[in-house]
């Protein structure tokens, strides 16, 4: 009963400036992966290997083991329980203990928290690198534990033969360079830039760069499960739809000799070594699952009249906070859109927020800054610090000629949290700090001439 839905499959020689026209005509149906949005998926790489009708028989089929992987508290409102149940070679609990792991990255400090806006130029990428050598941090919030965010970049040009899990939180990625390959305990996922990939919190994987280095972000979202968010008067459609969410069918790797697990735990890293893959899982069923998402996909909704509404109009997911209407995150894309808004000035508006934003930059130009930043930069918000476009962004958009316009060829994103950030001190975070971001607004003339009156 292998379970396999279609998908679209990107065409290979597809640039970033297609239109949804395009991306439609160029479609090509492949297996590999399931469609929908927290469904209760089932698979099976073998036939027969998936209990039907019972999640733990005495005997599992085939000689596998029965495992439950629960994402959330057992007793959570039946809306919000994520879990899936594996059926594999051996269980998890087959293990010796973890022991330390030093990192360079990981283990740094953080500075503490502050008002300054920052922005980091893309972090180079040191050769000989699997994905947790190559991991950095950026930032991460001043919360308790089970809210807040971290963010890190990542750099790879080698396939990792080691897998890893973050008991800290579902992990988020966001590549602008290359295309990696996800082998997850649920199965395998491609993921290229332009695309998002969510790990579940504690899920083991691996990610191996399948030509040339990868490059990317990430926001570990400590919070609640990221999910989509309710569309209020848009209606039933727009914005990210469920149909284009894809989670991989089951496969699994039988191989045996030692095999090194990292944990993430509590902020550091721990390792252990096994007699075996992890990634051993012959089928699964449940919804507690790794799922990737094409963002050129989401349908953007604006303004058709003037002004342009709230940036929260480009929600892809969100992660609640116990505040209504607050999130633990949001994560925001900046996409190709037209941009049609009579007498509006059309680059954000100057504004102070309650929330804390860090974007960073997939491909493109994004329309509220000239330049310094480019793809794999980050830049830094925090709550209530004024920002906006650069003085001169603002005077074009001042002069410019409102024509109907499409913004084409990028891709900005945001991680917007009620929870402010400490920004990391590791080295190669902090080399990559601009020390005159705040020069773009510098020059920024007072021009009221009320006494002309
Ligand atoms: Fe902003």
């Amino acid at each position: 009963m292998d379970q396999v839905c279609m998908r679209a499959e990107r065409a290979p020689d597809e640039g970033f400036a297609m239109t949804i026209q395009d991306k439609m005509q160029h479609s090509a149906i492949v297996e590999g992966y399931m469609s929908g949005f927290g469904n209760e998926f089932a698979t099976e790489a073998v036939s027969g290997a998936l209990p039907i009708g019972q999640n733990s028989p005495q005997r599992v089929p085939l000689g596998l083991y029965a495992e439950q992987f629960s994402g959330t508290a057992f007793t959570m409102p039946r809306t919000e329980v994520r879990r899936t149940w594996f059926y594999r070679i051996r269980p998890s609990a087959a293990q010796s203990a973890f022991v330390p792991l030093a990192h360079a990255g990981v283990d740094a400090d953080y500075a503490k928290a502050s008002p300054n806006r920052m922005r980091w130029d893309p972090m180079p990428l040191l050769p000989g690198s699997d994905f947790i050598d190559g991991l950095v941090p950026i930032a991460r919030t001043i919360d308790a534990p089970d809210c807040g965010i971290s963010a890190w970049r990542y750099a790879a040009d080698r396939p990792m033969q080691r897998s890893f899990y973050s008991a800290d939180g579902e992990m988020l990625f966001v590549p602008h360079e290359g295309q990696a390959r996800f082998r997850t305990e649920c199965g395998t996922l491609d993921v290229s830039p332009g695309e998002i990939c969510v790990i579940p919190r504690g899920m083991k994987f691996a990610i191996d760069p399948v030509a040339g280095p990868v490059r990317g972000y990430i926001c570990e979202n400590h919070g609640a499960d990221l999910r989509l968010p309710d569309l209020g008067p848009i209606g039933s459609n727009c914005l990210a739809n469920p149909r284009d969410f894809l989670t991989p069918v089951a496969a699994y790797d039988e191989a045996t000799g030692d095999h090194e697990l990292v944990a993430k735990f509590q902020g550091a890293l721990w390792t252990t070594t096994l007699d075996h893959s992890p990634l051993d899982v012959v089928a699964w069923h449940g919804n507690n699952v790794p799922y990737k998402y094409d963002l050129f996909r989401f349908n953007a909704v604006g303004t058709v009249s003037y002004d342009h509404p709230d940036p929260s109009i480009y929600t892809v997911l969100t992660s609640p906070s116990p505040v209504r209407g607050q999130a633990n995150i949001d994560f925001v894309i900046f996409p190709p859109r037209w941009m049609v808004a009579e007498n509006t000035f059309r680059p954000p508006w100057y504004h102070r927020n309650l929330m804390n934003e860090l974007m960073g930059l997939v491909t493109g130009v994004y329309d509220a800054k000239a330049e310094g930043f480019t793809p794999g930069g980050v830049s830094l918000h925090p709550r209530m610090s004024a920002h906006g476009p650069d003085k001169d962004t603002t005077r074009r958009a001042e002069e410019a000629a409102l024509a109907p316009h499409k913004q084409e060829g990028t891709m900005a994103f945001m991680f917007e949290t009620h929870a402010n950030f400490a920004a990391s001190l590791a080295p190669v975070c902090a080399a990559a700090l601009q020390a005159d971001y705040d020069d773009c607004w510098a020059g920024i003339e007072g021009r009221f001439r009320g006494n002309a009156r």
